[in-house]
């Protein structure tokens, strides 16, 4: 049987479709490419905004429809939505998926697909306490970075979010198993992991916290870089941008959402955090570690946000100045403490508004920003070849996580070298070799 999977979301969700295609691969099931050629669509989706549901609806529909007059595939419904949706989906006889499994359920997906082909339409939506599927090594598609989760589900309930309902109860991965992995990602030639998890601050496994994880893998040979993401700005360790800053293998990035700016909302949110606490920890991290670039997520149109509590968010990012800031606008999510308590009140037309102006308010700060690199010699990461648009130039990241457009020269993935910056835009650099 040949499987086609489509993966919607997060890192965390790209990671877990690599768990997915290593336990079905061990279980004898082949993966193909194009979904015209698959026996099996798998969908692992996401929740986090917008009408899920619906979307997810249409989405099988059309595969349905493509398929119409051949033999129709198995598809089955797993991840965020299925988890936060199930009630609905099981109780919807013209929901054509035939089989559902949310994030802890992957193991049982041998036994979930044979029971769909039957149509007999299983679901396994059990979330767990403990499972981290730290057995597994995750079947990757060749590249420079590598995902590796190091803990699952949320305890924050932050109150706009469906992560916690979703994926569960926090929990942490063994530090053993987690070094295991990366050890094996270095011999396997990967220069770069990306460790993640919805708030790595309050990783610990066995006394082992976040700031020590990160020095245990950065002592593994092989590994040129470390990302990681997201810490949360309520419980950031205090001795973690130190590390940061004296580990020459540790990106100078940190992705730091703030979400408002202002102290009411952030309360409404429940973020635990003050503007002026927010402000004092990037104060402190452009201290220690002045190259460092921050990047954000802002919600705009949170329930009752007035435009004077806008203006504060406008207000943090100019101050800020953030090198990169992904906005949305709010998305009331069944079941999240948010949509229980407060109206989603902020008109659609005033939210448009408010997005607007910040990414056009983020474009000039992240223009500027670049345009002080031009003339600076950067290390980068060799990523990939060009884009369609240019296929002969290269894709390099800096240290800052910032995007790279290299000419054409004698250059493999993977390579670190030096360049000179020659120009810049909100979301891209260009440079040259640097020739000795
Ligand atoms: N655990 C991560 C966030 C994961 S969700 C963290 O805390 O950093 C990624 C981003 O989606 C959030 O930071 C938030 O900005 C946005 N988001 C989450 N729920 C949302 C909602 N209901 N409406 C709009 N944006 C939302
Ligand atoms: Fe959601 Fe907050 Fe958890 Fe992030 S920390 S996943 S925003 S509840
Ligand atoms: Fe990720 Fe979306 Fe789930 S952001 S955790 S896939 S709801």
């Amino acid at each position: 049987m040949k499987i086609f999977l489509r993966t919607y979301g997060c890192q965390m969700n790209e990671y877990d479709s690599e768990l997915i295609e290593s336990i079905l691969r061990a279980d004898g099931f082949a993966f193909v490419d194009k979904e015209e050629a698959a026996d099996i669509i798998l969908l692992n989706t996401c929740s986090v905004r917008d009408n899920a549901q619906r979307k997810i609806k249409g989405e099988i529909c059309e595969i349905r429809h493509r398929f119409k007059g051949k033999k129709s595939p198995i598809i089955g419904l797993l991840g965020c939505i299925a988890s936060h949706e199930k009630d609905h989906l099981l109780a919807d006889k013209k929901f054509r998926a035939d089989f559902f499994a949310g994030p802890d359920s992957y193991k049982k997906l041998p036994d979930l697909i044979r029971q769909g082909i039957k149509h007999e339409r299983p679901a396994d939506f059990v979330l767990s306490d403990i499972e981290t599927y730290e057995e597994i090594y995750p079947k990757r598609k060749p590249g420079v970075n590598a995902w590796v989760s190091i803990m699952r589900g949320c305890n924050n309930f932050c109150s706009f979010c469906v992560v916690p309902y979703t994926r569960g109860r926090e929990r942490s991965r063994s530090s053993a198993s987690i070094v295991d992995e990366v050890k094996k990602l270095a011999d396997e030639g990967y220069p770069q992991v990306t460790l993640l998890g919805q708030n790595v601050n309050s990783y610990n496994y066995d006394g082992v916290d976040f700031t020590q994880l990160l020095q245990m893998v950065s002592q593994i040979k092989g590994i040129r870089r470390i990302r990681f993401m997201s810490p949360n700005p309520k419980d950031f360790p205090p001795h973690l941008i130190d590390l940061i800053a004296q580990d020459p293998k540790i990106c100078k990035h940190i992705h730091f959402p703030l979400q408002s700016g202002n102290n009411r909302i952030l309360k409404l949110m429940n973020r635990h955090y003050t503007q002026k606490q927010f402000m004092e920890q990037i104060k402190k991290f452009r201290k220690v570690c002045p190259q460092l670039a921050i990047t954000t997520d802002i919600i705009v149109g949170f329930p009752t946000e007035t435009d004077d509590e806008f203006e504060d968010t406008v207000k943090v990012m100019k101050q800020v100045e953030f090198d990169a800031a992904f906005i949305f606008k709010y998305s009331q999510r069944e079941g999240t403490l948010a949509s229980k308590k407060y109206p989603d009140d902020v008109s659609e037309k005033e939210k448009t508004r408010r997005i607007v102006l910040l990414n056009a308010l983020q474009k000039e700060t992240s223009t500027q920003k670049n345009r002080e690199l031009i003339g600076q010699i950067q290390e980068v990461l060799i990523e990939q070849k060009g884009t369609s648009k240019s296929p002969d130039d290269w894709e390099a990241r800096t240290d800052t996580n910032k995007l790279v457009i290299l000419p054409h020269a004698n250059i493999k993935p993977s390579m670190c070298l030096p360049v000179r910056i020659t120009a810049a835009s909100a979301y891209i650099l260009k440079a040259e070799h640097v020739t000795h």
